[in-house]
């Protein structure tokens, strides 16, 4: 949440860092600003998005530049709430991401002094800075940091000084290490235009960029050095290449990044298969869209192994800690790596000394790093806000794990290389147009019921969710059976109902489940391999020894896309989120 991107060099700040606001955006879209210098202090805060802004190229040349995209916490999306946000004297500029939790406080003692223009929590630290000035610009930053309670990325460019200085606890920050030049950003894909060389800030850690770079451990206050790490991501993964949208892109990349996801260590996996076999008790821990490719692998995992693994949302993880030992396994799966409940979850299964083993999709993530043992899913950048490719890749992984626990390794790749295959089928032109027809058909509807059964109900919950992100219709997914016990009473005539109908045990009674709907006027939309008397409308997906959830997400997350477009929204850049959720 929130975005950061600083720039040191030869080239033009105030272009480089408007640009990696736009690379920034999908981390918050409320608002956003740019401090920049020359022999004064320039400031230009806006309210909206960057890339509605058109005099970016505009703003005058500059050599140091920060900037920051805004996710609303403390105060509305105005402009005097947009960072960066400046002391008294107008000499110092700040943009953090975070929430700094002791701000009340500290405002109330601050004010008596200082005078205050926002309502964020943010803008005590210029403040904090600004009373600490007769120690020296950096000692000034780290006596502020002191009193901070809380998670902060931060930058801060003082009007007289030549140094940058950024910090971090709790939020992510990495530099990106350039030719004579410097980066500081929330996430790579902001500088990965001019550099892929980085180093990963951790937790308590201060850098100051001049000429060149120092990094500093708050704790000892002692120099320390870092390791510089290559990305392995491409600029071209990083942007849209004539697709419309981001997500429909990310969408068509799934026959390629379900082949990367197992793509994987074959020894690791077995060791760590062998462990949950072991079996003192296996925790899966996941967010959001996340979480549904847990649930899903849950159902995989009793099949396939006749094992129970728990799931459990990141934010519910507190009242599951009690059942913790260094016996148990936790595994956080996480897209971003960023997700502060989930990190909250890790650092709670740390202290019970249980063993981490993630499965994450950004290199260098705080996940990556406080794991045991980490799989990476190898999706690329996952830019759009809504998830799509990242969750079919963690459910190709989980699968594969599931599948190694029963000592069907090879049997398991197989099954998901024939699914990637299958996936193709689904990424065509005319199939696209086949889903397009369908959300211009059913854009006016107010709500929408997904049913599935078995492994097909957490893909029944992950379809609810694709569309209420991207289109705002109010959808709702449920076990095909659950339907009868309340809800029901919500179906009228015309009412649309995704029936994920896939050829397994459960088929007979999800096609009566649809049958139930439609004898109350439920208009019945039908995915599956085969048509049926009872679907008003058919979506035909391939079915011959694939695996259901991944094939069937395909058709739902295309129709959350072409809803949100035919109602005329950016897919990308839902109303009132943000990719990574790094506040709790
Ligand atoms: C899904 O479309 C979401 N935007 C959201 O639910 C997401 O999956 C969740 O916030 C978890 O994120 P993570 O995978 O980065 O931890």
């Amino acid at each position: 949440m929130c975005g950061i991107i600083c720039y040191k060099g030869k080239k033009n700040a105030t272009e480089i860092v408007t640009d990696g606001l736009k690379r920034l955006e999908y981390r918050g879209y409320d608002s956003w600003g740019i401090a920049f210098k020359n022999d004064k202090l320039d400031i230009i805060k806006k309210v909206g998005k960057i890339g509605d802004f058109y005099g970016a190229s505009k703003l005058k040349e500059s050599h140091v530049a920060i900037g920051h995209t805004r996710w609303a916490t403390h105060g509305g999306a105005t402009e005097a709430n947009a960072h960066p946000h400046i002391s008294c004297d107008k000499k110092i500029a700040v943009v953090h991401n975070g929430i700094i939790e002791n701000f009340q406080e500290l405002r109330k003692e601050l004010e008596k002094r200082h005078k205050f223009v926002s309502e964020t929590d943010t803008e005590v630290i210029p403040h904090l800075i600004e009373e600490n000035m007769h120690l020296g610009f950096e000692e000034a930053v780290k006596a502020a940091l002191k009193r901070l309670e809380g998670n902060y990325a931060i930058v801060a460019v003082h009007e007289k000084e030549e140094k940058i200085i950024a910090a971090k606890k709790g939020s992510p920050l990495v530099l990106g290490l350039g030719d004579g030049e410097y980066f500081i950003a929330s996430d790579v894909p902001a500088f990965l235009k001019h550099t892929n060389k980085v180093i990963f800030l951790d937790d308590e850690e201060l850098v100051t960029i001049n000429k060149e770079i120092k990094i500093y451990s708050l704790k000892t206050n002692k120099e320390i050095k870092k390791e510089t790490s290559e990305i392995k991501w491409t600029l071209e993964q990083a942007q849209k290449n004539g697709y419309p949208h981001y997500m429909l892109k990310e969408i068509s990349e799934q026959k390629e990044t379900l082949k990367r996801a197992i793509n994987q260590d074959e020894k690791e996996i077995k060791k760590i298969a062998e462990e949950i076999n072991k079996g003192f008790g296996t925790f899966f821990v996941a967010c959001g869209t996340a979480y549904h490719a847990a649930l899903t692998a849950s159902y995989i995992f009793s099949k396939i192994t006749k094992k129970h693994i728990n799931v459990v949302l990141a934010s519910e993880f507190p009242s599951y800690e009690h059942f913790l030992t260094e016996k148990t396994l936790v595994i956080p799966i996480s897209q971003s790596g960023e997700t502060a409940d989930v990190l909250e979850a890790v650092k709670a299964a740390k202290e019970k000394k249980s063993k981490i083993i993630s499965i994450v999709n950004v290199t260098g993530s705080t996940l990556m790093r406080q794991s045991d043992v980490f799989f990476q899913t190898n999706a690329g950048p996952e830019i759009a806000v809504a998830s799509t490719k990242a969750f079919t890749s963690q459910l190709a992984l989980l699968t594969l794990l599931a599948y190694a626990c029963d000592g069907k390794f090879e049997e398991g790749k197989k099954v998901l290389e024939k699914t990637a295959g299958y996936t193709g089928e689904m990424l065509s032109k005319e199939f696209g147009e086949q889903i397009r027809k369908l959300a211009a058909k059913i854009k006016d509807k107010e709500h929408l019921f997904i049913i599935g059964r078995s492994v097909n109900y957490p893909i029944a919950l992950e379809t609810a969710l694709k569309i209420k992100e991207v289109s705002y219709i109010h959808a709702e997914g449920f076990a095909g059976g659950e339907l009868k016990h309340g809800t029901l009473a919500l179906i009228e005539q015309g009412t649309p109902c995704i029936v994920f109908a896939s050829d397994d045990d459960n088929k007979k009674e999800i096609l009566s489940n649809a049958m139930e709907i439609k004898a109350r006027g439920g208009y019945i939309i039908g995915i599956s391999p085969e048509n049926n008397e009872v679907f008003d409308y058919f979506i035909k997906v391939p079915d011959k020894g694939g695996l259901s959830p991944i094939i069937n997400i395909i058709p739902a997350q295309l129709l959350a896309y072409y809803l949100s477009v035919e109602r005329g929204h950016n897919p990308d850049t839902p109303k009132n989120l943000a990719k990574s959720v790094t506040v709790k």
